[in-house]
């Protein structure tokens, strides 16, 4: 069973706002959303940060990467003009000052582990130790509903947070292929994860109840069209997160 929100705005407010920043979360919550994914990496201090790409280049304008720079560098960047100038000076969070506005929003976390070249290990348990301290009471607690999911693409860095923090869930997250792994029930018990996290086109609808009949969670990414998000929750698919906070809103069935 899934225990967690349906729908999760991506990034934190999708397209609206710029990606993994306090001014996204301020959106999905102006758009009625209490649930986020967002993305974790080191910086070059071992601070986790909260930002998708090594690459500051990529998307943000800046030079180097992430592990270049300490995380007060980081926080000193503007990662909001490139979404407009209403965004201007946004800075790059600390993940445990943003993980805590989160939870004082009451806004359910989808931790995406995200590292930085040979980081794996270090960023999931530096992320699952810092999540495990903040929900300590609610690891203790019978409901787990409110506990942060962590999911990842790197199996290192869930074996990592696993080691830390076993009681935190795991989703262990796919990449985008023609079809489902034959192996990806194998791949999900190696980290101990209760949830498999897939791009939606790499599923259908067979997929789909075996997942389910293995008694995992499954979550999609990221789904911007309702009629396709209609689709996934038909086949039994428990959560998806979509950029398009604008479209679909946080309690489409
Ligand atoms: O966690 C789902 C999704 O965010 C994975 O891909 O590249 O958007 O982080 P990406
Ligand atoms: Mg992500």
């Amino acid at each position: 069973m899934w225990p967690y929100p349906r729908v999760i705005a991506h990034r934190g407010g999708g397209t609206l706002a710029p990606e993994n920043t306090l001014a996204a979360v301020r959106c999905g919550i102006d758009h009625g959303y209490r649930a986020i994914e967002f993305d974790v990496m080191l910086a070059r201090d071992k601070v986790p940060v909260v930002i998708h790409d090594q690459d500051l280049g990529k998307r943000l304008g800046g030079k180097g990467m992430v592990d270049d720079y300490d995380a007060a560098d980081l926080a000193l960047m503007d990662v909001g003009s490139w979404a407009g100038p209403g965004f201007a000076g946004e800075p790059i969070p600390y993940f445990a000052d943003f993980a805590a506005f989160c939870k004082t929003q009451g806004v359910w976390m989808n931790i995406e582990i995200k590292p930085a070249r040979w980081q794996a290990r270090a960023t999931g348990r530096a992320v699952a130790s810092l999540a495990a301290r903040m929900f300590a009471d609610e690891l203790r607690g019978a409901d787990r509903s409110r506990l942060p999911l962590l999911s990842s693409f790197k199996k290192s860095a869930l074996q990592a947070a696993r080691e830390v923090a076993p009681e935190l869930p795991r989703g262990l997250l796919f990449r985008k292929t023609a079809k489902l792994p034959s192996n990806w029930e194998a791949r999900a018990h190696q980290v101990g994860a209760s949830a498999v996290h897939l791009h939606h086109q790499t599923l259908d609808e067979q997929g789909a109840r075996a997942i389910k009949a293995a008694g995992f969670g499954l979550f999609c990414y990221t789904v911007n069209d309702p009629g396709r998000a209609r689709t996934l929750l038909e086949w039994g698919v428990d959560a998806f997160c979509t950029d398009r906070i604008d479209l679909i809103g946080p309690d489409f069935a």
